[in-house]
């Protein structure tokens, strides 16, 4: 194997990657992803005590890792984020929208207040993150960003109408980010992960006959892990992906395929 090759084409030596919602699960799998390319990388998620075992974590493994703790709604607290990050010498080069909340519910029994809360993490979150850490991207000539949407963005199942929603206007955010800022060194794509085994989906995993309609709806015939995901979103930050822009990427098993 040629490492130099790897490394020019794969290697994010230099970089600074903030993850959201990273403390665990997918966002973890990603964090420890980029770190192990060489990039620095930021735990942000919603309980400190959760960020600092996350860094802890990845620290034992010989990572460069810090944690900054805010609510991805709130554009405020992501604002002083970024000032707070920048302050220190963190430049955010790389920033991945992974943070994500769910509340199953038939649609007619949703509130207004409970569609706000899946729109204001996943769709006004990932707002606030690109807005405040674009500028010092574009300025520097250089910016990834990938935002997790998932298969339930293109093809839906009961009792998830907001999220479905949500994710459908993530990837739409991303086309526009890669055709307003594709000139300025900046792409941004997303991904699309099928049904992947995390704390977010313990619900699904109790459920009875659950793993029989995975064998049968997935060609793959199984669950996803974070470990499947996190190498995909390497890939489209790394070098080798600087000229794939606005693009959804399913990492589903072949979900999405079957008719
Ligand atoms: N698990 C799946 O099957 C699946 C499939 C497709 C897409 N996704 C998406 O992947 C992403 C990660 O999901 P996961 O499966 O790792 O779930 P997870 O619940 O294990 O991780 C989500 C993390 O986001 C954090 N978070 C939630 N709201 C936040 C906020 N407002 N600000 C900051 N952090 C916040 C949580 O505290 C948690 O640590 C989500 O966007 C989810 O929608 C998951």
């Amino acid at each position: 194997m040629d490492n130099a090759y790897l490394q020019q084409t794969f290697g994010l030596d230099g970089r600074t990657a903030l993850i959201t919602g990273s403390a665990r699960g997918i966002g973890f799998a990603i964090a420890r992803a980029l770190g192990k390319a060489g990039a620095r990388v930021v735990i942000n998620d919603l309980r400190p005590q959760a960020c600092a075992e996350a860094v802890a974590s990845l620290g034992q493994e010989g990572i460069e890792a810090r944690a900054i703790c805010f609510d991805v709604s709130d554009e405020a607290a992501v604002q002083a984020g970024e000032r707070e990050l920048a302050q220190a010498g963190w430049h955010v080069d790389i920033l991945i929208n992974n943070a994500g909340n769910q509340n199953r519910k038939p649609l007619v029994e949703m509130s207004s207040a409970e569609w706000q809360q899946i729109m204001s993490v996943h769709v006004n979150g990932t707002f606030h993150c690109t807005r405040a850490f674009l500028p010092g991207m574009a300025a520097r000539g250089f910016g990834r960003i990938v935002s997790t949407a998932s298969v339930s963005g293109q093809a839906t199942m009961p009792l998830i109408a907001a999220y479905s929603s949500a994710k459908a206007a993530m990837a739409a955010f991303m086309r526009a980010v890669a055709i307003e800022h594709g000139a300025q060194g900046i792409t941004a794509n997303a991904i699309a992960p099928g049904i992947v085994h995390t704390d977010f989906t313990v619900g699904l995993q109790q459920r009875e006959g659950f793993e029989d309609y995975l064998r049968q709806a997935v060609p793959a015939g199984r669950w996803a892990y974070p470990e499947d995901i996190a190498p995909t979103v390497l890939f489209l930050v790394s070098p080798a992906a600087s000229f794939i822009n606005g693009q959804t990427l399913a990492i589903d098993g072949g979900m999405l395929a079957r008719l």
